[in-house]
């Protein structure tokens, strides 16, 4: 049985955490030298996140003591319950951090993750990095506390990747074994926390020297200190090049319909949701490389619903529609901006469509950052010049100036995950279907491979090893109304 998951790592660290800290007496001593550096970063007495606060110790009791307002989120009960006497002052909540969410965006001072981030994928480590960026007040600071042991992850048939990280990795942590652990470089933990919209400050570094098994290695510990510069940082992956990257994309239609099927349809009921107030759409232009209008007009009978399918329309074809102007009080634009290369004429053009009466509303859906469909693709074809898809924030970011230069005045992003699902039990059939899709998806871009499977197959493997139990690929998005 697979050692990881909530409840393997809630067992295991109920237990570990009655030997935990008389094992690690000097890493005590390290962070609190860390976070004495960064303290006077941020205003005296603010709020700061514990993200897998284990013991309380050192991080929580840390900022309570010197009066700061301290939240610490863990998944272990016996963890939980041995802060909560530790650290009395400070506010214990027991969840998952991938499932807890704070009061507010732009809430917390200082984001702490000491050690917490090795359960997590890479994928899912720089979704929660993200999440961080939101979390934090801009300006704000986190410090991501982790180590790797090099030599005893690669002796153990483990390797870094052309990124620097190593994942899906098996390691004993005080007696137990933990599965599909995730050990990242310096420089891959900078890449990564840059790329969710930070400034590194700082990178501490402490070696401890411990015996490891038969392999001995000194620990090298190192704690990143960053700042949120990032205004929005779902636009994202940053910085944000000047334009988005890619001239054109030309899509497998099949391909597209069939990831759609097997999608559980989130990207369409989060439009649904958005249109669910709005007692005056009437008609509604839909843009997409499949069809909404189902959902939409299940939802509005009464609304009349112009589709315009471009999953076979060429970049040429797709430029050249002709769009009636002042018409519709919904327009839908999904994954289209990165198959078109004048992007503000065509944006123009589209946002003439809709009513000027001040009630129309616009929704653009692009990729998230953390878009897994694109991250796998981007990372198995990391050495094509200029990567083979386009930079969706800075699509995004068009679509909204756009908007705003048309005097839309509301403009707010909304987050959704779309999962995309391969049930075939068998899990060879599983990775020959999903290489199959993927390698469909970004047809034209992919023309120069000879056999675009070959280099999906190691990044599918990975993806269903890291998620066993869920077999899919999230595909994340943010429509922007
Ligand atoms: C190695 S301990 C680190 C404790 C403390 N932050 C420190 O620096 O000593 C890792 C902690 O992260 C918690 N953890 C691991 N995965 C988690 C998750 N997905 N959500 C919340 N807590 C998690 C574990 O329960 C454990 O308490």
């Amino acid at each position: 049985m697979a050692k990881c998951g909530s409840t393997y790592i809630d067992n295991a660290y109920s237990d570990i955490c009655r030997i935990y800290e008389e094992s690690f007496p000097a890493h005590y001593q390290h962070v609190w030298d860390v976070l004495s550096s960064i303290i006077n970063l941020v205003p005296a007495q603010s709020k700061v996140l514990d993200v897998g606060s284990g013991t309380g110790r050192p991080v929580s009791e840390f900022f309570v003591n010197k009066g700061y307002g301290v939240t610490g989120v863990d998944l272990s009960t016996g963890m939980i319950e041995l802060a909560r006497r530790q650290v009395p002052d400070a506010k214990f909540i027991q969840s998952d951090m991938n499932k807890y969410a704070p009061p507010t965006m732009d809430y917390y001072d200082i984001i702490v993750a000491s050690h917490s981030l090795y359960n997590l994928s890479v994928a899912k480590t720089f979704s929660m990095l993200l999440k961080f960026a939101r979390w934090v007040k801009p300006g704000g600071v986190i410090v991501i506390g982790t180590s790797y042991r090099r030599k005893l992850i690669e002796s153990d048939g483990f390797k870094f990747d052309h990124r620097g990280w190593a994942e899906g990795v098996s390691q004993d942590f005080l007696g137990y074994i933990f599965d599909d652990m995730s050990y990242g470089l310096e420089d891959a933990w900078s890449e990564l926390i840059s790329q969710a919209g930070f400034e590194i400050l700082n990178i501490d570094k402490a070696t401890f020297t411990r015996d490891f098994e038969d392999v001995e290695e000194s620990d090298t510990q190192f704690y990143i200190s960053a700042r949120r510069i990032a205004e929005n940082p779902l636009l994202g992956l940053n910085p944000l090049p000047e334009s988005s990257q890619v001239e054109k994309e030309e899509i497998d239609t099949e391909a597209w319909s069939e990831l759609y099927r097997r999608s559980n349809a989130e990207e369409v009921n989060k439009v649904v949701q958005l249109f669910e107030t709005s007692t005056d759409s009437h008609k509604i232009l839909c843009i997409a490389p499949r069809a909404h209008g189902n959902a939409l007009q299940a939802l509005h009978p009464d609304t009349e619903y112009v589709e315009i399918d471009i999953g076979n329309k060429t970049t040429a074809e797709l430029e050249s529609i002709e769009f009636p102007t002042g018409t519709f009080d919904g327009v839908i634009l999904s994954w289209t901006l990165n198959r078109v290369t004048s992007l503000g004429p065509f944006l123009k053009r589209i946002i003439e469509t809709a009513t000027p009466n001040g009630n129309a509303k616009v929704v653009i859906i692009q990729a998230a950052p953390d878009n897994e469909l694109i991250c796998i693709t981007k990372n198995a074809f990391h050495d094509l010049p200029g990567g083979p898809i386009a930079h969706h924030g800075v699509l995004l970011q068009q679509g909204e100036i756009a908007l705003k230069r048309a005097g839309f005045t509301s403009i707010r992003y909304v987050e959704c995950e779309d999962v995309i699902s391969f049930g075939e039990l068998d899990g060879e059939e599983r990775i020959k279907t999903s290489v199959k899709l993927l390698s469909r998806l970004w047809r034209t871009n992919f023309e120069v491979q000879t056999q675009p499977a070959d280099r999906l197959i190691n990044a599918i493997k990975l993806q269903f090893n890291l998620y066993r139990l869920w077999r899919n690929i999230q595909s994340t998005c943010y429509p922007c109304g």
